[in-house]
């Protein structure tokens, strides 16, 4: 799947990166108003990923769903990340989402690593609340973005679970930060941001890997993926699909096709007839060793 925040609302960019090989889209984060996001510069190059604090510019539920129209009938699958700043907001946004039927999941982002939704992806009890409201409205499959940005992953994503979630997305960015050499002002104007890339993809595979052995619904890892050698890992620590993000920015759409292409050249020389056969494989290993 394209991961969230990447592409805008454009249907018709959506469309392309469907055809250019991705099972699924997932929207830009999409709120109950319109919202500007935050002041230049919001996005900075690292040597090990990117850093951006775009502050969840969005049109609004109701701009978007007039977007999305355009696209009814053509059957892409489009997941829809949503986030409010209180329980009403979301859902009031989900409520209005799922009657598009050209959705087919919900994302929940509670895990924006420098907004003020941060705070519920951070606290169990505040996860498993706003999910579970969300989830009494939702009749689609449910996931829950994690952010990385606490202690313990594993209780939140619990949380989510118990609330009724149907996967987890494992991770949302790193919150980091970068500075200027000639001023000493940090380069993004809000300061933090998130970091995405190749820096996080262990840290990913690490969660991935822990929540597999506390949770048992399936698991979405994200973060730095930019080969099908980087996909094989994420199944194997716990991944049951992925998300494609920073490698789709870094690397252009072809990025899908590559990596199907080397997933299936792989999947036959292994005489593997399912790639999910290869979810949790590590923890099989390591269970008989
Ligand atoms: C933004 C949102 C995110 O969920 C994230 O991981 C990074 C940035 C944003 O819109 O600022």
């Amino acid at each position: 799947m394209l991961a969230a925040g990447v592409l805008g609302i454009s249907p018709f960019l959506l469309k392309r990166v469907y055809l250019a090989g991705a099972g699924a889209v997932v929207s830009k984060s999409i709120g109950p108003v319109p919202r500007d996001g935050n002041k230049n510069p919001v996005i900075v190059g690292t040597d090990c990923g990117l850093l951006n604090s775009m502050g969840l510019p969005n049109p609004g539920v109701d701009e978007f769903i007039k977007e999305l129209e355009k696209l009814e009938g053509s059957n892409i699958p489009i997941i829809a990340s949503i986030f409010g700043s209180n329980v009403e907001e979301f859902e009031l946004v989900a409520k209005k989402i799922t009657r598009l039927s050209l959705i087919k999941a919900i994302e929940i982002n509670i895990s924006c690593p420098h907004s003020e939704i941060s705070q519920i992806g951070q606290d169990p009890n505040l996860t498993e609340m706003i999910v579970k409201r969300v989830r009494d409205i939702v009749n689609l499959p449910l996931f829950v973005k994690l952010t990385p940005n606490v202690t313990n992953v594993v209780e939140i994503g619990k949380s989510a679970e118990k609330a009724g979630a149907d996967a987890l997305t494992a991770i949302n960015t790193v919150r980091a930060m970068a500075i200027d050499v000639e001023t000493a002002y940090p380069i993004l104007n809000n300061i933090y941001g998130g970091l995405s890339g190749p820096a996080i993809k262990p840290i990913s595979i690490r969660i991935v890997y822990d929540l597999y052995k506390s949770v048992k619904i399936p698991i979405i890892g994200v973060g730095g993926i930019k080969s099908w050698e980087d996909v094989i890992e994420y199944f194997y620590a716990g991944a049951s699909a992925v998300q494609i993000g920073w490698g789709f920015i870094q690397y252009d759409m072809d990025i899908f096709y590559k990596i199907l292409k080397g997933l299936l050249e792989f999947l036959d020389r292994k005489k593997i007839n399912n790639i999910q056969e290869l979810t949790g494989k590590t923890h099989n290993i390591l269970s008989k060793s």
